[in-house]
């Protein structure tokens, strides 16, 4: 089994590479290294390529072929909803022909089964309570719908027989499993938080006028190291059914509101974080947090994380980046 990792120089793809090495898998890694670094994929082959550029699955194939690779980890995409909202085309282009010409070397070369990134970001305007798989999908900006079209393109390819799928839709990813091996991108709570700390600003909090218990709006933060696990899981779930195609929440089932997140942030640093309060930003439901029973039932996979871990995790990562 040879395992192939696009954007396995990003932050989530080097640990799902790291934790398939160290169980002993044979794993070769594609990325254009756009914002990912070599250094990060460790031993691993590292082929420099862009997934979405013309001729890419011709390329991807080549390497399918010469390394024998049976199952593919699809993470190289653009991920930051701003941009995707400044342009759309170009975040089209990345994430929907990159995953197309994955698969059509999938396909070509008879790889039997993809792992694709997907994101809660596919589920919009939540409306509350935990949600599930079937929730209804209307994604509120592109880069959700970038990966509400991959979700879809691998179902029908998984429909045709030619190999397996499955969509891991991501809740709100932090930590790292190695200090390493931490977000170098400062787009989410957690690294905004530790950024505006180390700048000896006051991390602005988005409305506290939420209907949620302290008023701050509520997510599902899912440690980086459970989440490449779940991978792992996913893999062997697919080489042992027949299931063509599965779509699953990657989430730990519990809310943590955007200022437990600073209280904990500042418990694991050992300083106080004292915040700005500004407006809601626009499309920001109150509270997004993640049914996870089916993949417990399909995969038997459970976060083993606590909040207090995944930030612990993040602030030594931080650290080691800025000696
Ligand atoms: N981080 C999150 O909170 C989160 C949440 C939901 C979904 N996701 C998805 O997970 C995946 C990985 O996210 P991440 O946080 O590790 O991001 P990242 O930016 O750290 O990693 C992406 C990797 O893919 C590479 N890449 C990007 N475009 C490429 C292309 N066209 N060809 C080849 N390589 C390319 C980059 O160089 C990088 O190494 C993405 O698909 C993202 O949309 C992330």
């Amino acid at each position: 089994m040879t395992v192939l990792v696009t954007g396995g120089a990003g932050y989530i793809g080097a640990h799902v590479v790291r934790l398939l090495v160290r169980s002993g898998r044979d794993v070769v890694v594609v990325d254009d290294l756009s914002t990912g670094t070599a250094e990060r994929v460790g031993g691993a082959e590292l082929v420099r390529l862009d997934v979405a550029a013309p001729g890419s699955a011709e390329a991807l194939a080549r390497v399918l072929r010469r390394r024998g690779v049976t199952d593919v980890v699809h993470f190289a995409a653009r991920k930051r909803v701003d941009e995707s909202v400044a342009d759309p085309l170009r975040y089209y282009q990345q994430n929907v022909d990159g995953l197309g010409a994955v698969l059509r070397a999938c396909t070509a070369e008879g790889a039997r089964s993809v792992v694709f990134s997907s994101s809660a970001a596919v589920y919009g305007d939540v409306a509350g309570g935990l949600v599930r798989e079937d929730a209804p999908t209307a994604p509120v900006n592109p880069y959700g719908r970038t990966k509400l079209v991959g979700e879809w393109m691998l179902r029908d390819v998984a429909a045709t027989g030619a190999l397996r799928g499955t969509a891991l839709r991501y809740f709100n990813v932090a930590g790292a499993g190695w200090p390493d091996l931490g977000d170098p991108a400062v787009a989410n709570l957690v690294t905004r938080v530790l950024d505006a700390v180390g700048r000896g600003e006051r991390p602005r909090v988005f409305g506290t006028d939420f209907a949620t218990a302290d008023g701050s709006g509520v997510r599902d933060y899912v440690h980086v190291m459970d989440l490449a696990r779940a991978h792992v899981a996913a893999l062997d779930a697919m080489a042992g059914d027949a299931e063509p195609y599965r779509c699953l929440n990657v989430g730990t089932g519990t809310g943590t509101s955007v200022l437990q997140v600073v209280a904990g942030l500042s418990a694991a640093m050992g300083v106080p974080i004292a915040t700005e309060v500004v407006g809601r930003r626009a499309g920001d439901p109150a509270e997004v947090v993640a049914d996870p029973a089916a993949i417990e039932r399909v995969l038997g996979w459970r976060a083993e994380e606590t909040l207090a871990s995944t930030l612990a995790s993040a602030w030594d990562a931080w650290r080691h980046a800025r000696p």
